[in-house]
């Protein structure tokens, strides 16, 4: 969602006639999108946006703003611990982008903050050419109040944007060279078009019939909320990619309840053997959090039996942090940094070896690749994407970029594939 947001304010940024600077010190305009669904966020921007004094003291007509989560939450806040910021903006103020600039390079220091809207999205601008990859979000908010979570508080209230819109920004995305989308949402399964009552899996299908688009993939589902319709569509569509990121949290009952998820670890675990019945070759993704208020070691290691019971494909995982407003910050039984650090790492580690063995499984196979450019380490290797969304590396002339190529896998690692380009 924040990367989104970026592209977004980059678009509106381009439109305005600006264009992307190399460094920071050549920019005139320097803006920080920031997230703060976890800690730290604060702490960052301060000391980021301290280290620009002394650019900002040499050049008075640069503009320092920043916008996203933290500003939505701290708004004049910021302005009056940062004397050298020129421009706070909130979640739902892309739009006043240009007046707030307009506002900032006369002097005037704002912070705009709306309250997230209870309807409408704006959409992307179109100041950009799009990738080969691009984002559309479909809904925004969240209405879940997970205990430990900010977003409902930064983001607002569920809502969902009306299908024709996604619909003509799709197409246009695809037409402009876009070949791969992924759908955007807090929670994608709450998506309902106001008008004709479409909901996601129907909007999945609708999306997969446009022309040009040769691959979709959607972010995050709810596990309360993955639907057997959902699973149909998923296994039925062919450019819908064999990825879900269905975050668990814990792997602890107790913890489960505590943080208001609404399923408990029988009913995750019975999704995901439903989805996997009808897709075999599915990848799938979580979300864990280490160290909720209260958790203990036993509980911790419910969360990583879980692991290794469900072979999670990829994984992100968290120390527990209070977040503003969130029941979960009111809570008695924190746990020290130390505790949830070693949590953390032993959490880690053995998710490194899962997906290190889920990696080797794949030697042999045959997959189909979406080349996205050069690999990371070059030599004449490119790099792309499995349809189940692992980074694959493999020999190839450059002019592969951009297309759909069959590589045969040779090796797995912690975090890739490797493997060799089969002859058309
Ligand atoms: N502390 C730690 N992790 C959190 N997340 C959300 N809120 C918190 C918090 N207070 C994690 C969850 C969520 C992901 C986006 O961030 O795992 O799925
Ligand atoms: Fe936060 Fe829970 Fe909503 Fe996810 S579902 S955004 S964790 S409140």
């Amino acid at each position: 969602m924040n990367e989104y947001d970026s592209a977004r304010m980059a678009g509106i940024l381009a439109e305005l006639g600006y264009a992307q600077a190399d460094a920071p010190d050549e920019a005139d305009l320097i803006l920080l999108n920031t997230c703060s669904v976890r800690e730290h966020a604060a702490h960052k921007v301060y000391s980021y946006v301290g280290a620009l004094k002394p650019l900002k003291e040499r050049k008075p007509h640069l503009i320092i703003g920043v916008g996203g989560c933290l500003a939505q939450q701290e708004g004049q806040r910021l302005l009056k611990g940062i004397p050298h910021l020129d421009l706070v903006f909130g979640t739902d103020a892309l739009d006043s982008l240009p007046e707030l600039l307009a506002d900032a390079a006369r002097g005037r220091r704002r912070s705009h903050t709306p309250r997230p809207r209870t309807v409408g999205i704006p959409v992307l601008r179109r100041g950009l050419k799009p990738g080969l990859k691009a984002m559309v979000t479909v809904m925004q908010g969240c209405d879940n109040f997970c205990s430990y979570c900010v977003v409902p508080y930064v983001r607002g209230r569920e809502r969902s944007r009306p299908a024709p819109e996604i619909m003509e920004e799709v197409a246009a995305l695809a037409q402009a060279g876009a070949r791969e989308i992924t759908l955007l949402g807090q929670n994608v399964n709450s998506y309902r078009d106001a008008e004709s009552r479409l909901d996601f899996p129907g909007l999945l299908a609708r999306i997969a019939s446009v022309p040009g688009l040769w691959r979709l993939r959607f972010t995050t589902s709810h596990p309360k909320d993955l639907s057997p319709r959902l699973i149909e569509v998923m296994a039925s569509e062919e450019k819908v990619m064999e990825q879900l990121h269905l975050p668990v949290q814990s792997g602890s009952d107790r913890v489960l309840a505590a943080m208001k998820r609404g399923y408990d670890r029988g009913r995750y675990l019975a999704k995901v053997e439903a989805i996997r019945e009808r897709l075999p070759d599915l990848a799938l993704g979580s979300d864990i959090i280490v160290g909720f208020p209260g958790e203990s070691q036993a509980d911790f290691e419910e969360s990583l039996s879980l692991l290794s019971l469900v072979g999670f494909d990829f994984l992100f995982s968290f120390k527990y942090s209070d977040r503003p407003h969130a029941k979960a910050s009111k809570l008695k039984n924190k746990l020290s940094e130390e505790v949830k650090a070693r949590r953390l790492n032993a959490l880690q580690a053995r998710q490194r070896e899962i997906s290190l063995a889920i990696h080797r499984q794949q030697v042999g196979r045959v997959e189909e690749v979406l080349v996205e450019g050069p690999a990371k380490k070059g030599q004449g290797r490119l790099a792309g994407r499995s349809r189940a969304g692992r980074t694959v590396n493999f020999a190839g002339p450059d002019e592969l970029v951009g297309g759909l190529v069959q590589v045969a896998i040779t090796e797995g690692l912690v975090n890739s594939l490797k493997g060799r380009l089969c002859q058309l």
